[in-house]
């Protein structure tokens, strides 16, 4: 039971691969609180609903979290929304919800929750970038990339800069996932999902695109031990299939 004892937050809890990193975390021991808008459908030890829009909710989330569970050792900003376009076809709108929920609040969690983690002789954090920004952009997503690449520079930044405290800060970076995220945007384009993922899927040398507990199972490395030596890596989970 490599979490056992360990107390974890795990943003975008209800979503595709939020709802496998905490039903593995809680199988691996962990106590987990889980933050999305309406979490009554997950089991945890804590639910912290709410809006990540809202500064206070995400300014408070850790102590929160850390109030429920007796501790906290463990963020996994895992939230996250996709708007897609070029920069032109970009409102105030798209940009107030993606750096709001992609930049801002991973942003206010990890600055509330460093002093929690120092005090308790550190921890872990594991933010979710993107192939899609992490390392390189894909087209027509101009402002997901851009929040993509703007939360994988901040988690090396926290990844040099929090080491000396014992808190480790990486990031996953996944290619395409089979989740809701992925699948709505075939539906907005009128594309049957089951149709298209499988078509995506000849696409990647592994032959299939991502599933959430691929992904899962890589941010729980990151959370544990044994990534003891890992501070600032951007970690791209892609099948093969790198965006170049
Ligand atoms: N699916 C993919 O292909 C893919 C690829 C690369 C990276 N990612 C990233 O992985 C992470 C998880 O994505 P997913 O595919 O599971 O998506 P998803 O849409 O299934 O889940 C995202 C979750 O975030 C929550 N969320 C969004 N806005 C919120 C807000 N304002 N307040 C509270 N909660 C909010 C949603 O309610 C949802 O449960 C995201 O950061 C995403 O950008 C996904």
């Amino acid at each position: 039971m490599e979490f056992t004892g360990k107390r974890a937050l795990v943003t975008g809890a209800a979503g595709g691969i939020g709802v496998e990193i905490c039903r593995k975390l809680r199988a691996e021991g962990a106590l987990v609180a889980v933050a999305d808008r309406d979490t009554s459908s997950l089991q945890a030890e804590a639910h912290l609903p709410g809006d990540l829009l809202d500064g206070d909710y995400c300014d408070t989330l850790p102590s929160r979290a850390a109030e429920a569970l007796g501790g906290l050792d463990i963020i996994i900003n895992n939230a996250g929304v996709i708007t897609r376009g070029t920069v032109s076809e970009t409102s105030d709108a798209d940009w107030a919800l993606s750096m709001g929920v992609n930049v801002e609040a991973p942003f206010r969690i990890c600055r509330a929750a460093i002093p929690l983690l120092a005090a308790r002789g550190g921890g872990a954090i594991v933010n979710t970038a993107s192939c899609w920004g992490g390392k390189a952009p894909g087209p027509n997503h101009a402002l997901y990339c851009m929040t993509k690449a703007a939360i994988a520079q901040l988690t090396q930044c926290m990844g040099m800069d929090h080491a000396h405290q014992g808190i480790r800060v990486n990031a996953v970076c996944p290619n395409e996932v089979n989740t809701p995220m992925l699948r709505s945007g075939f539906e907005k384009r009128g594309f049957d999902p089951d149709t298209a993922v499988a078509e995506l899927g000849k696409s990647v040398p592994l032959g299939r695109i991502a599933e959430p507990a691929d992904i899962a199972d890589v941010v729980l490395f990151l959370a544990s031990d044994a990534a003891r030596y890992m501070c600032g890596a951007l970690v791209e989970v892609n099948g093969g299939k790198p965006v170049s």
